[in-house]
């Protein structure tokens, strides 16, 4: 199994890069909440969360298209989870355009961009994703 790192901010946007998520508010500082698996040196799968506790975003997580389907995002997703409760952070929520189903396994609701609280509302994310192509999710960490 590949340990959790923290990345360096180059690649993390490696992999954002090709992706096509959005990297145009990442600073060095997201990278204090980013983690990514690394193999042979090299990055294969990136999460980051934004703490506003008791809310936070999950965003960024991507996993190398030849990566995929080896619970590398699964481990990721759990990971940032419990990094979440470790700061007091009761619910969490992330946009996606693409990944749906994949968050609705781990019990992540959507849920009306209305209802979300200020500090998800003054997110970049919350500003550049449309409401016609991301959908709000949510989850309650207990
Ligand atoms: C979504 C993503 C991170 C999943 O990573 P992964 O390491 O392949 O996922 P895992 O191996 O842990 O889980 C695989 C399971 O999720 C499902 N899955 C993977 N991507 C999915 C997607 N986009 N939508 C729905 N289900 C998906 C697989 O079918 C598989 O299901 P199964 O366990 O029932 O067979 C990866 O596909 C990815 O990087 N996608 C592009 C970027 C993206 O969409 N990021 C989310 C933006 S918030």
């Amino acid at each position: 199994m590949h340990d959790i790192h923290r990345p360096t901010k180059t690649d993390a946007l490696s992999l954002l890069n090709a992706a096509n998520l959005p990297t145009s508010d990442l600073t060095e500082a997201h990278m204090d909440y980013f983690w990514a698996v690394k193999e042979q040196q090299e990055i294969i799968a990136v999460i980051g969360l934004e703490p506003f506790s008791p809310y936070g975003l999950l965003r960024s997580l991507v996993v190398r298209p030849n990566k995929r389907n080896q619970n590398i995002g699964t481990r990721l997703v759990r990971h940032v989870e419990n990094m979440a409760r470790q700061m007091d952070i009761r619910e969490l929520y992330l946009f996606t355009s693409t990944a749906q189903e994949f968050f609705e396994k781990f019990d992540y609701n959507t849920v009306l961009r209305h209802t979300a609280p200020d500090a998800i509302r003054q997110t970049t994310e919350f500003a550049l994703l449309r409401p016609n192509n991301a959908v709000l999710m949510k989850k309650d960490l207990r």
